[in-house]
């Protein structure tokens, strides 16, 4: 399901004097089945935007268009049936595991699939398979969600979410406060979850995981949408423009590249295409 922007404007608190524009005529498509990442600065309005995508906000112009729903300023045009709104996008927020509160992991993750209308045992059934999923095993099935480690707390949320079978999967900076190899862990079952076609949208500020993860990247600035391209085409610009980093496999090719060596950026996606890249160049020039 693509999920289309036409025109979209939000002001928070309009009609005080405290009035923000936190996006600006917003025209924006979000492909299916692909990886979307929004980056941008601090409040340049990447979560006010995806807050959209799910009716937490509603426009204050302009409409979103998401399957068959109408997220539109005009209340009369706007859907009605939140339920298969949110049935449909899932949301993994910022830090999700300060959302956890039943008694027990299974519960916790069973709650989304009960809401949704699962009965009991099914929904216990599809909080096992999430669970399974994110790699925790049956000994946290019985355990409560508070006294399980940050990073467990966190995989604990994303089964909630995975347990609902969302269709389009909304991640708002999914791996900061993660251990790298728990960000690795969680980045490779969203990359699993969208071989089942699976659209995610990657709200980050890592520019590694936009070059790794990402097919398309949407650059923010002040409620407006800057540019949309390819990572590639991105990292190949002068990203001071942007005030976006550069990613370190990146940096890292630019600085063999003044070093002399005939390195490609075309293809690097991470430290092992960079690796091979780097082989491959420093072959050639012995030959
Ligand atoms: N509830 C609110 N009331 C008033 N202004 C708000 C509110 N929430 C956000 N804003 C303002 O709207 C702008 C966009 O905020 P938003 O949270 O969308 O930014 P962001 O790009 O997600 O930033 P970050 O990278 O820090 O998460 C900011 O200037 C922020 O101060
Ligand atoms: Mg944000």
């Amino acid at each position: 399901m693509p999920i289309q922007f036409e025109k979209v404007s939000y002001t928070y608190e309009k009609k005080s004097p405290f009035a923000h524009d936190a996006l600006k005529g917003v025209d924006l498509l979000l492909e299916e089945g692909k990886t979307s990442a929004i980056v941008g600065k601090t409040g340049s309005g990447k979560s006010t935007l995806i807050q959209q995508m799910n009716a937490l906000l509603n426009p204050t112009e302009g409409k979103v268009i998401i399957g068959d729903f109408i997220n539109s300023a005009n209340k009369k045009e706007r859907s009605k049936d939140l339920f298969s709104l949110r049935k449909k996008v899932g949301m993994v927020f910022q830090f999700p595991e300060y959302q956890l509160f039943e008694d027990t992991v299974e519960k916790d993750v069973a709650f989304g699939p009960r809401n949704f209308g699962m009965k009991k045992e099914e929904a216990l059934q599809a909080a096992h398979e999430a669970l399974r999923r994110v790699g925790l095993d049956e000994s946290f099935d019985k355990r409560s969600p508070f006294q399980l480690s940050g990073g467990e707390k966190r995989k604990v949320a994303i089964a909630g979410i995975l347990a609902t079978k969302p269709s389009i999967l909304v991640l708002d900076e999914p791996t900061s406060g993660l251990d790298p190899a728990s960000a690795e862990e969680t980045m490779a079952l969203f990359e699993e979850i969208k071989k089942d076609g699976t659209t995610l949208i990657l709200v980050t500020h890592d520019m590694d995981l936009v070059l790794k993860h990402a097919d398309q990247v949407v650059v923010m600035e002040e409620g407006e949408i800057k540019k949309v391209c390819t990572p590639e085409e991105l990292f190949s610009l002068s990203l001071e423009e942007y005030s976006l980093d550069t990613p370190k496999v990146y940096r890292f090719a630019k600085k063999a590249i003044e070093k002399g060596i005939p390195l490609s950026l075309e293809g690097l996606h991470d430290v092992s295409s960079l690796a091979e890249a780097l082989c491959k160049a420093l072959r050639k020039e012995k030959k």
